[in-house]
């Protein structure tokens, strides 16, 4: 193996060579087209949020045509919010009125769309949120939606949470238990470091959840299931929010850590019809490579709306990424870290069996890219987008352009014209 990771409890193979998977946030919100945490940046009661669930009515809604959107894009897995902050459940559950199955809907919107996308060939994920801004029995802290309102606090002080921790671990149960294979469950999230103030409690973490039965339960009931870190008990993965970090994860021993950047399109995650701030094919290409040269997977965010549609903006860009995977997914899926330093404006991966490099070039330079300690370990390089043959020059020749210092450096001769993709690949052979 070119590159190893730190052992962890849940079965993580698939998942390391995946590396692409869509992300679904998904729920009454999306009426309102405005975020998914509208409920608690407008500050709103429930009555004044249940316009929204009055309203979802996803008429449209064809997970089939979803699950060969993210299939078309080279997504391998799905995750979709089970339920968000908002407690709204997407499932037909029999422990809450507060589910979709009684809002116009009128139907359980997650067991279709697991069956589609597992026919579609994808793995089937789900996001739980920990935090639940509906539930009766959920103890006020400075989360809450209704935390600025002095009245209700107080005529709010004598929750039961214990009840709040039962109804949780039954829906977790419930999805884990009625559904078939699940392979991947993303808990949302924990913030114990919030203070507590005044009436309010402080912020909520692993002891409130009870996370290690939580975590127990999941493990019992999927063996093998991937499950994230922000019940804030380590566990297969952590989870970097709409950033991409710097380098490789590693814990304190220098172990490679498993990692998944969660991205949006245009900063919300559910359905944002104003928000302007796109990102490109060519943005959204080059994080995902920057992701894999780094160790990490991708988990990109759709919001669909509330007629059930994923937007034209979305598709749009959805396919033109899958046209770049269709030709490069060679560099991605397999794919992680290499121990090469990449020449600049380039990203290395390298293949499990440590035979292959890729070389992303960022920006395509004139006629010569050069690649430090790389001269003697290369037999071959194509450009994956067409797999024709990239010149090695013979580096003696080349020496009097490289510094001394320099010269076990392998030099590609180039085209001047960039390829016809957003982000050019160039795979290299190793040498036995
Ligand atoms: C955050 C947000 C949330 C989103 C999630 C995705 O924790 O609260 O709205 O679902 O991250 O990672």
């Amino acid at each position: 193996m070119a590159f190893e990771y730190k052992d962890t409890p849940g079965d993580t193979e698939w998942f390391v060579h995946d590396r692409f998977g869509m992300f679904i946030h998904w729920g009454v919100y999306a009426a309102a087209g405005r975020h998914e945490w509208v409920k608690k940046y407008e500050q709103m009661t429930d009555q004044q949020y249940q316009k929204y669930f009055d309203h979802f009515d996803p008429d449209l809604y064809d997970p089939t045509q979803w699950a060969k959107l993210a299939k078309a894009a080279g997504m391998k897995y799905f995750v979709i919010t089970t339920k968000h902050h908002d407690g709204c459940c997407l499932w037909d559950t029999a422990l809450t009125d507060w589910k979709v199955t009684n809002a116009p809907a009128g139907r359980d919107l997650i067991a279709p769309m697991v069956e589609a996308f597992r026919a579609e060939g994808l793995k089937v994920g789900f996001y739980h949120s920990l935090i639940d801004w509906t539930h009766p029995e959920y103890t006020l802290d400075r989360m809450h939606p209704r935390a600025a309102d002095e009245e209700y606090v107080r005529a709010n002080q004598d929750r039961d949470w214990s009840k709040y921790v039962e109804y949780l671990h039954g829906c977790v149960r419930e999805l884990m238990s009625s559904l078939g294979k699940i392979h991947y469950i993303f808990f949302d999230y924990s913030y114990s470091s919030a203070p507590a103030e005044g009436l309010l409690g402080p912020g909520k973490g692993k002891a409130d959840w009870h996370a290690e039965e939580l975590i127990a339960m999941v493990r019992e009931l999927q063996p093998g299931i991937v499950i994230n870190d922000r019940t804030e008990l380590p566990q297969d993965l952590v989870t970097p929010e709409q950033v991409q970090p710097a380098g490789p994860v590693r814990d304190q021993d220098g172990k490679l850590l498993i990692w998944e950047a969660c991205q949006t399109f245009s900063g919300s995650w559910g359905y944002y019809r104003d928000q302007l701030d796109w990102k490109s094919p060519e943005m959204i290409v080059k994080m995902l490579v920057d992701g894999v040269a780094k160790g990490g997977n991708m988990l990109f965010n759709v919001g669909p709306t509330g007629r059930g549609e994923i937007e034209p903006r979305a598709v749009e860009r959805l396919k033109a990424v899958g046209a770049w995977m269709q030709l490069n997914g060679r560099s991605i899926y397999g794919c992680g870290p290499s121990e090469f330093a990449p020449p600049g404006d380039g990203r290395f991966t390298q293949n499990a069996a440590g035979d292959r490099l890729y070389l992303h070039m960022f920006s395509w330079p004139f006629k010569h890219i050069y690649c430090p300690d790389l001269g003697d370990k290369v037999d071959y390089a194509q450009l994956l987008n067409d797999g024709s043959e990239i010149a090695i020059s013979d580096a003696e020749k080349m020496h009097h352009r490289l510094p001394e210092h320099a010269k076990n450096t392998l030099v590609l001769e180039i085209p001047v014209q960039k390829p016809p993709v957003e982000v050019p690949v160039i795979e290299l052979f190793l040498k036995e």
